[in-house]
């Protein structure tokens, strides 16, 4: 099966913090392994969202031109997800010629099909700066709830979505200047209200999405589609060739998603002969195309995007699952990237490695709700499962078969009940685990996940090989030889999750190079290690948390006291 996976594109101002992460990319890449080696055809592909008001303002505060900022801050998000072990087949830029030449193909025919419409609107003009204020260039009092700090796009304090001339007291976000006139400009909108009825038809038709998809793209369509503007007054963005709209650009949620596909028309102009983007962007290649995605952004991808899509007559791939993940909170409190509030991924991977975050996060994922990050439940986390559970496991067994077996496989002994057992229990719970990443249901995912490992260290207690080996060595033998070869399915299970330290013991049986495919048989399984295969030391896994490394993190990064409440 063809398997297209996209993560929402990470803005390119600023480092992403653990709720950005857990948010879209790392479920996604999550998916992305998991279907790997379930022998699928995996295309997983995201890329740095660079246009728009946050990638002007940011390059503005650094001094520095906004192409040269860009160039950057790809390298930096690009490193930090490598080191999280994210594996992107592309990892594109919004800002690639691929993505200008097919926002202007899209904006093309949507005007062909009598979709796309000039209209004058009012618009902030700062005297003093010489420009329109468009989004985020603009803040004012939020009418709404009296917030000062409002910006022209959105309320950061209660979310509403704003227009620049709603703030009250507006000021200019470049120079502070309250000198601003409205000024008539001309844009181009997408006449969203005529596509109610197409819009509608699609999203009925997918009747097995999550329910808070549903939801929020019915509420949409409920309140009646407005037709969008699709223009800012800008210099940095996919220009609009047209007369008139000289200095304008297209608007960044415009040219973003299309980026999707583009990046995907970069990954495979690297080797046309092999690759051909347009077998996973038209329609009817038996592709099944997975979104996954923070709640905000859940209306882009059900109405606006598709809109675009539907709109433009063309035979383009539209979603068939659409993951929306919730909120995870700091201490109960946002996350917040312009007041630094948090931990950030880049500080994360100097505390601790990347699996320790994965585990945690996926273990945590914000799935049917928001769930909150805390310092003192990620070091129990991590000691009572990766230390506690699967560390424990690996290093028990591996320490014991070298002082009594030699560092290879024992040979010996046949399966008896606590092995019989032992394979019925795991051809259940691999079951279990195997359709929850399907779907996926990460958190049940996850705790099929932990019920394995607890399964094997019960065996361990259960066959005591510590016991058996003064007396029975054929089943001190089987017994080690079982639990070994548990390590390695737990590898290759743990592998979309934990791929470095999957990776640490898949090495240490000789099994270097690619990451083994899914389990189809526990009994099989059980038999993948062979008599007198050798195998390596196997270091420590995890380390355990102790509590004053917990208090040193929390004075650090700032835990408890209030940020403003989720
Ligand atoms: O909300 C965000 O972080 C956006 N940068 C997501 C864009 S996703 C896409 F459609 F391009
Ligand atoms: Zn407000």
């Amino acid at each position: 099966m063809k398997i297209l996976i996209t993560s929402a594109l990470p803005y390119i101002n600023g480092i992403k913090h653990l709720g950005n992460l857990v948010g879209s990319i790392l479920p996604a890449d999550v998916y992305a392994r998991f279907n790997r080696q379930r022998g699928n055809e995996v295309l997983f592909i995201c890329a740095t969202d660079e246009h728009g008001t946050p990638a002007e303002l940011a390059a503005q505060e650094q001094n520095m031109p906004v192409a040269a900022y860009c160039d950057r801050m790809h390298k930096v998000q690009a490193d930090i997800y490598a080191q999280f072990d994210i594996s992107f087949d592309e990892f594109g830029r919004s800002s690639h010629p691929d993505n200008h030449a097919l926002t202007k193909h899209f904006s093309k025919k949507l005007e062909e099909h009598g979709l796309i419409e000039e209209r004058s609107i009012r618009q902030l003009y700062s005297v003093d700066d010489k420009r329109y204020l468009p989004d985020r260039y603009v803040q004012g009092t939020c009418p709404h709830c009296g917030y000062e700090r409002a910006r022209g796009d959105q309320c950061e304090s209660c979310t509403r979505v704003l227009d620049p001339t709603d703030l009250v007291n507006p000021r200019s976000a470049i120079s502070g200047s309250t000198n601003l006139e409205i000024r008539e400009t001309k844009h181009l909108f997408l006449k969203q209200s005529a596509m109610v009825e197409p819009l509608e038809k699609w999203i009925d038709s997918h009747t097995d999405w999550p329910d808070v998809v549903i939801g929020i793209a019915k509420k949409w369509l409920k309140e009646g589609l407005e037709d969008r503007c699709i223009t800012r007054d800008l210099s940095w963005g996919v220009s609009v060739d047209r007369p008139g709209f000289e200095g304008k650009v297209y608007y960044v949620w415009f040219d973003a998603p299309i980026a999707y596909i583009a990046t995907t028309k970069t990954w495979s102009d690297k080797a046309p002969n092999e690759r051909n983007w347009r077998d996973w962007w038209c329609e009817g290649h038996d592709v099944r195309y997975y979104q996954f995605m923070a709640k905000d952004n859940v209306p882009f991808h059900t109405i606006s995007f598709p809109a675009t899509l539907i709109g433009s007559g063309e035979n383009w791939k539209k979603v068939d699952q659409l993951k929306g993940l919730n909120w995870l909170t700091y201490y109960g409190g946002k996350f917040s990237t312009s007041q630094k509030r948090g931990i950030f991924t880049d500080a994360a991977l100097e505390e601790f490695p990347s699996d320790y975050w994965r585990y945690w996060l996926m273990a945590n994922i914000p799935e049917s709700g928001d769930s909150s990050f805390s310092f003192e439940k990620f070091g129990e986390q991590v000691n009572k499962d990766l230390n506690g559970v699967l560390g424990n496991f690996v290093n028990r067994i591996t320490k014991f078969c070298v002082a009594n077996f030699g560092a290879h496989i024992p040979e010996g002994g046949s399966f008896g009940p606590h092995e019989e057992e032992l394979v019925a229990d795991l051809e259940a719970l691999i079951k279990e685990y195997t359709d929850n990443l399907t779907v996926p249901e990460y958190r049940k995912a996850m705790a099929s996940l932990r019920a394995i490992w607890v399964k094997g260290n019960n065996y361990l207690a259960a066959a005591a090989p510590w016991t058996s080996i003064k007396t029975d060595k054929d089943a001190a033998a089987v017994a080690t030889r079982v639990a070994l070869n548990l390590c390695r399915l737990f590898a290759v299970l743990s592998a979309p999750i934990i791929p470095a330290t999957a990776a640490k013991i898949l090495k240490a049986f000789g099994e270097e190079t690619a990451v083994p495919s899914w389990p189809t048989s526990v009994r099989v399984a059980l038999d993948a290690l062979k008599p007198k295969t050798p195998f390596e030391p196997i270091p420590v896994l995890f380390e355990r948390i102790p509590p004053e490394r917990i208090e040193a993190l929390t004075e650090k990064y700032g835990g408890g006291e209030s940020g403003p409440v989720a």
